[in-house]
């Protein structure tokens, strides 16, 4: 299959990925943390190797401070429903996807309200000017993602960080369309809390995902139990990261994901970022020429996109496009509203949804002139059928 599900979840993974998994499966995959034996012992090495990656790749100094999750959602409520309390306010992106809407509106029946700050592609002063007018006097925590899944638009996530931090107001970014191929750097930064998942651009399985706490007010925890540590005190340990990695973790997983990082840090997330940016850009150039294609951003560029592209062909549905990608050329796309109703509404597609392609380390220019060329002629079958 020629894949641009990329944006949903990065395929092939690194063949380094796959032996990882195969190895702790095979050869001394025990549970990590609980026992004193040699195998238990090096699958606790492996996590921490993993931890220490990831600290590596996102300019963390403390490993410890970096948590295991089942994926980016648990990651992000664990930080909404962590941090907000009754009475409390907070301010998210109008490009949201629902792993952060949801927890939001399950929320206000406990007395939390948010409100929406609404972007404005390609101008960040705008943007920012907009989340400044959401803040009240009881907001306490901004989620914004630092890439839109469905038009790839980056936002200005620095920025809006520090005007959180200006004004005393704990930040969390939704990088799960971002990391592994925009640098962050956690070092210098006014993140408070970094959330991603394992399985996209750093090319871990999926099940995997991270919260990178960056501040000194840390989230309650959502879940209570066995961390293998301090097991004579019936009350959850406060400490990092046991506070949040209750239970036994998916050991395979994290072998994989800390083979996916080292496979980001080795090709450095910037050149990864490069190659794809061109590889959409040429994507985006061949849809540009097609009659009938209609796209919804301006051409992908350094300052405001990852490379993720949404099109729709005019007179069709995003699904009946996707579906004859699928069934007649044997590509894979994700079409409708992506898990992102918010950033449809803020392109004008929540009716239609859109055909969204996403490249990764793997896509080569082949597979874009096969892509270009499909979708060329699906356009051109539709207006014939049309005409007709
Ligand atoms: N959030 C994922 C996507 O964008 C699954 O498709």
């Amino acid at each position: 299959m020629i894949y641009f599900d990329n944006g949903a979840t990065t395929f092939p993974k690194p063949i380094s990925v796959r032996r990882a998994m195969n190895e702790a499966m095979s050869d001394y995959g025990a549970n990590p943390g609980r026992s004193g034996h040699k195998m238990s012992v090096k699958s606790s090495e492996v996590m921490y190797s993993c931890r220490e990656n990831v600290a590596k790749l996102f300019g963390t100094q403390n490993p410890e401070n970096v948590i295991f999750t089942l994926n980016c959602t648990s990651a992000l409520n664990t930080v909404i429903k962590g941090i907000l309390k009754p009475g409390d306010h907070a301010v998210i992106s109008s490009y949201e996807h629902n792993a952060v809407v949801r927890p939001l509106e399950a929320l206000k029946k406990n007395k939390i309200e948010y409100s929406i700050a609404k972007c404005v592609p390609y101008d960040d002063e705008q943007t920012i000017e907009n989340f400044r007018n959401e803040f009240k006097t009881n907001t306490k925590l901004v989620i914004c993602t630092h890439a839109s899944n469905v038009f790839g638009i980056k936002l200005p996530v620095e920025r809006i960080g520090a005007l959180c931090r200006l004004n005393g107001i704990l930040f969390c970014v939704d990088a799960a369309q971002s990391a592994g191929t925009v640098d962050i750097n956690l070092s210098d930064s006014s993140i408070d809390f970094l959330c991603t998942a394992g399985h996209k651009g750093l090319y871990g399985p999926m099940g995997t995902g991270l919260l990178i706490i960056n501040s000194e007010t840390t989230p309650d925890s959502l879940i209570q139990g066995g961390t293998g540590s301090d097991s004579a005190n019936l009350n959850q340990p406060e400490i990092l990261p046991d506070k949040y990695e209750s239970g036994t973790p998916n050991l395979p997983g994290i072998a994989g994901l800390n083979a996916g990082i080292k496979f980001v840090l080795n090709r450095k997330p910037d050149e990864l970022y490069n190659s794809e940016l061109s590889l959409a850009v040429a994507l985006y150039k061949r849809l540009e020429q097609t009659e009938n294609v209609i796209l919804y951003t301006q051409m992908p560029e350094k300052s405001h996109s990852v490379p993720v592209i949404s099109f729709n062909i005019e007179g069709m549905e995003s699904e009946s496009v996707a579906r004859i990608l699928n069934d007649s050329y044997n590509i894979a796309v994700r079409a409708g509203l992506h898990c992102a109703p918010l950033a449809h509404r803020s392109f004008g597609t929540n009716e239609t949804g859109t055909v969204r392609a996403v490249v990764s380390a793997f896509t080569t220019k082949n597979d874009i002139a096969y892509f270009s060329n499909a979708v060329s002629r699906i356009a051109k079958s539709n207006k014939v059928k049309k005409s007709l």
